[in-house]
């Protein structure tokens, strides 16, 4: 008989730092603040829903003041940081925190550049072999407005650069893509490749077509775990219509990948690109969120981002079993594979998202948020824009306001229960879709 040594127990991080303010932090918040062993997390900035939060306290440090964040971690003795939007990553924030010796689940600015260089990520996939539409990459406005005419089609325009999801255009003319050229090259958007600091450039990709699907690896840079597959639904309209948004709903596991799905999108997408920065010397701990289309041809990665999708984070979470703390701190310390295995429950779970009357555009904001879903352990009311007035109650404070999300063992009920929740809270011109989940659901919605 042998004798192995035990693997070393994985550490639960006892008090955890969120950063961010949106819907996908207060989720984050909330799903770790439920794992056996954390005593606490805090939130940094937060939002009006955050302080509601069972086991979560907030921090009013904006998620750009690094050195603020820096401190707060060392006054509150904080075991793992995680950070939740990408403008923080891209700008350093985890380089800073890992230097001073903190635990950060997040890619340093050289693996954010997945996100926030459109080129710099399609250079890095064509590298990797992995499958995505074919590209030409344009510093000048004449180089650009000539592969163009070159390609004689219309291409889909994307700016370099991290631009808040308003840097793509998938035009249906020439004239627009000229018009899309034109606008980053006026300077409208900024490149964040290295030694680009500035100068506008961008990426013109061949358009594809097929249903889009958001897959999250959390990784530790070698090993990874695999969340279900996720739909978000990015148009305001319903019918999947009008300007795109952040995400109005999601519901997950999308059906569009099956396991046998997402052994590809491991073999061919996630495995290669981790394999390509790890070659350029890259330590990426975090999640890698891989938009994916599925299209005739197979599947094709869209984009790359370096942190959890909005509102996907919100649906996934409450699948998420109670390893998660410990997951993400193994992610951080480079130790995925001696942490247990995360519990994923084989539920349906469905995202509503509550916006703010004028979203995406201008929006109406100060308006107070009514009503509490109660104790229910299959829903939950997550807040993204809004914030503690000074007068006492939250009000509106930004586009998306509430994600109401459900969890049942079919879609129909996970919906029922989602839309009947989001019945019992509001804000004056709050504007929701009533068909987020139209691709799964059999008892449709009556719509106009
Ligand atoms: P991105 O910011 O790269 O996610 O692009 C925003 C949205 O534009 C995506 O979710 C897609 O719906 C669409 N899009 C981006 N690239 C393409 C492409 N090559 N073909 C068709 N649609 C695209
Ligand atoms: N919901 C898509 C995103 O967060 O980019």
């Amino acid at each position: 008989m042998t004798v192995t040594d035990p693997s070393p127990p994985s550490p639960v991080p006892a008090r955890i730092l969120v950063v961010g303010g949106g819907g996908r932090e207060n989720a984050l918040g909330w799903a770790l603040a439920r794992c056996p062993g954390v005593e606490q997390v805090l939130v940094a900035p937060g939002n009006g829903g955050t302080t509601a939060l069972a086991g979560c306290g907030q921090l009013a440090i904006a998620e750009s003041d690094h050195g603020a964040l820096a401190a707060a971690c060392r006054a509150h003795a904080i075991d793992l940081v995680v950070v939740g939007p990408e403008a923080p990553l891209a700008a350093g924030l985890a380089d800073r925190l890992r230097s001073e010796g903190l635990a950060v689940f997040g890619p340093g600015a050289d693996g954010a550049l997945l996100e926030a260089s459109k080129r710099w990520a399609k250079d890095l996939m064509q590298e990797a072999g992995v499958p995505t539409a074919g590209y030409w990459a344009a510093t000048d406005r004449q180089q650009a407005l000539d592969a163009l005419e070159r390609h004689g089609r219309p291409l889909v325009v994307k700016a370099d650069g991290l631009a808040a999801g308003k840097g793509v255009t998938v035009a249906d003319s020439l004239e627009q893509c000229r018009e899309a050229i034109e606008e980053v090259f006026a300077g409208r958007f900024q490149s964040a490749a290295p030694g680009e600091a500035a100068a506008p450039s961008l990426v013109l990709e061949e358009r594809l077509h097929g249903p889009e699907v958001s897959v999250f690896a959390l990784t530790d840079g070698r090993s990874m775990v695999l969340l279900p597959p996720a739909q978000d639904h990015k148009r305001i309209g319903e019918g999947d219509t009008g300007p795109n948004t952040g995400g109005m709903g999601a519901y997950a596991p999308a059906r569009l990948l099956d396991a046998a799905g997402m052994e590809q999108v491991r073999q061919r997408v996630l495995e290669p690109i981790l394999a390509a920065l790890r070659a350029r010397g890259i330590d990426y701990r975090g999640v890698i969120f891989a938009g994916l289309m599925l299209t005739e041809e197979g599947l094709r990665v869209i984009e790359f981002n370096c942190r959890f999708g909005d509102p996907e984070c919100e649906t996934l979470m409450p699948l998420l079993g109670p390893e998660l703390a410990q997951v993400l701190l193994a992610c951080a310390t480079g130790r995925l594979e001696q942490a247990p295995p995360l519990t994923i429950e084989p539920r349906c779970s469905a995202c509503v998202i509550a916006a703010a009357a004028g979203y995406p555009g201008e929006v109406r904001r100060g308006d107070p948020i009514d009503g509490d879903l109660g104790d229910d352990p299959d829903l939950q009311l997550f807040h993204a824009g809004s914030r503690r007035s000074e007068a006492g109650p939250v009000v509106t404070a930004g586009g998306r306001v509430l994600a109401v999300v459900a969890q049942a063992d079919d879609f129909d009920t996970a919906f029922e229960r989602a839309y009947d929740g989001l019945g019992r809270v509001g804000f004056e011109g709050m504007v929701y879709r009533r068909d987020i989940g139209h691709q799964v659901r059999t008892r449709r919605p009556a719509l106009p």
